[in-house]
């Protein structure tokens, strides 16, 4: 599909650059840097779009606090994926009309994939006054210009028009730490699965440049970053709205090519787009980690295609031996939703047994959650909740039986793991990932974090393994 992508210009990008500035000035009257909230809801291209947010923040004069109370300004930057997710925001959100009787100067903003619901939008427009500022993701790259004009005038923001898409490069970036980062290498997606809010929020597919991704990657890898990884709703689609020829798996090699000492991983593969050429490139590079997300969502050809998915079963599973006879220890994990519109029970079934046949590492189960616009929102729905919560709890059931046999095969094992923060447990006070980004719990110096170091693994549970340094 042959389609030019809207670029904004370096011109506009310093447009907005000369805003923080103008707002930094403002900021300078105070003592000390006034304060900014960012709380992220969602995946990992919220998360990096958070750290663009911070990027603008950082550069405005803002320092960061974890604590609503004292902020000057909130960011709730938010996802619309189902409705749990949704309900938890509107709570949230709801409460800060707290915060903001103590501080009537507090500058309160939503973002994000809600944003770009119309009927959050309007719910927010008559019902939450005390929000400021909403933008969805295609104005994100505006946000210091909405900011700087809430506080030099009176009156609130909405930025929710509707767009296909566009590439903004050059936004500044503050990154969680200094050991793994997120690198977008598209936005948006054209699948339309029939449950899926995203292509609506998110607008059409958009693929950055291969120079550009390449530079950021080149510019982590030598600020010392161990685990990098690439994203994009459809990674498979990677480069299709490009002029250049060239594809995901060519983008792989590239990115393997980039001198450094560290691991490349990538999120999410759609099934229909993840073939042979993937797979031979992710057996051929040596910095890719053995590890792949691929979900299937359900089990049973007629509920894939009322999903609009666009495989069978058979080629889902085709698709896994294929990629386990190139890379036998391959850690594959996957999304499943249970309970869509018109999945009897027996064709439920059909997904557990593609569970016991596959044997995923990990799955992610959610509960089919109908969203406004969908075409899965319209149609009959006759399962009763409890039947859809027994059915959930057998896949939760048989998965973790599952998880628990795949963690028991680590035990004795000496692996090769990066060291990527202090847990929780005061008996084991690191934490590390495996390549196939398995969770491990172990005792050591906390001088090891952001290292790569050699663990045998000694037990497992469930959700993680515990380790000890080798020696
Ligand atoms: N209801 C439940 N789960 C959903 N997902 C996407 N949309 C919905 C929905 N409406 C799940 C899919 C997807 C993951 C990110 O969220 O499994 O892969
Ligand atoms: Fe949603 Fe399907 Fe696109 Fe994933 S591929 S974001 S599930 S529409």
């Amino acid at each position: 599909m042959e389609r030019k992508t809207t670029r904004i210009s370096p011109d506009d990008i310093a447009g907005q650059r000369a805003y923080c500035a103008e707002i930094k000035e403002l900021n300078a009257r105070f003592d000390r840097a006034p304060l900014a909230y960012v709380d992220t809801y969602g995946c990992q291209q919220n998360e990096a779009d958070s750290e663009r947010i911070r990027g603008y923040l950082a550069e405005m004069g803002y320092a960061f606090t974890q604590d609503e109370s004292e902020a000057a300004v909130i960011v709730i930057n938010t996802c619309a994926i189902r409705e749990h997710a949704e309900q938890r925001v509107l709570g949230n959100v709801g409460a800060l009309t707290h915060t903001k009787r103590k501080n009537p100067n507090q500058i309160i903003c939503l973002c994000g994939c809600m944003a770009q619901e119309p009927h959050v939008a309007e719910k927010l427009r008559q019902s939450f006054r005390h929000v400021d500022l909403v933008f969805g993701p295609h104005a994100l790259w505006r946000f210091p210009e909405f900011l700087w004009r809430i506080q030099t005038r009176r009156g609130r923001i909405f930025e929710t028009a509707d767009d296909p898409g566009s590439i903004a490069e050059g936004i500044p970036v503050v990154r969680q730490n200094g050991i793994k980062a997120w690198v977008s290498i598209m936005y948006g997606c054209n699948n339309f699965c029939s449950y899926c809010i995203v292509p609506y929020v998110r607008g059409r597919e958009r693929s950055r440049s291969p120079e550009a991704i390449l530079a950021e990657v080149k510019e982590l890898a030598a600020a010392g970053y161990r685990d990098i990884t690439l994203l994009g709703q459809n990674v498979n689609s990677y480069g299709r709205d490009l002029e250049e020829d060239i594809d995901f798996a060519d983008l792989l090699k590239r990115v393997n090519a980039v001198p450094g000492d560290f691991l490349i991983r990538f999120m999410t593969s759609h099934p229909k787009d993840a073939g042979e050429k993937l797979f031979d490139a992710m057996a051929s590079c040596e910095r890719v980690a053995p590890v792949i997300h691929l979900p299937f969502q359900a089990g049973n050809n007629r509920v894939l295609e009322a999903m609009n998915r666009r495989y069978t079963r058979e080629a889902y599973l085709e698709k896994v031996r294929a990629l386990r006879s190139r890379i036998p220890d391959i850690v594959l994990t996957s999304d499943v939703i249970v309970g869509f519109p018109g999945e009897t029970t027996e064709e439920f079934e059909d997904t557990l047994k593609v569970l016991e046949e596959v044997r995923f590492d990990a799955l992610f189960t959610f509960i089919y959650s109908p969203r406004e616009g969908t075409p899965a929102a319209r149609m009959p729905d006759p399962m009763s909740k409890e039947e859809k919560s027994a059915n959930f709890q057998r896949l939760v059931d048989l998965q973790n039986a599952i998880s628990l046999e795949k963690h028991q095969a680590y035990v004795g094992k000496v692996l090769r793991c990066l060291v990527d923060g202090e847990g929780e447990d005061p008996r084991n006070n690191l934490t590390a990932r495996t390549a196939g980004n398995r969770l491990v719990h172990f005792t050591g110096d906390k001088a090891l974090i952001g290292a790569y170091t050699d663990l045998k693994i000694t037990g497992c549970s469930t959700w993680a393994l515990f380790g000890e340094v080798v020696e």
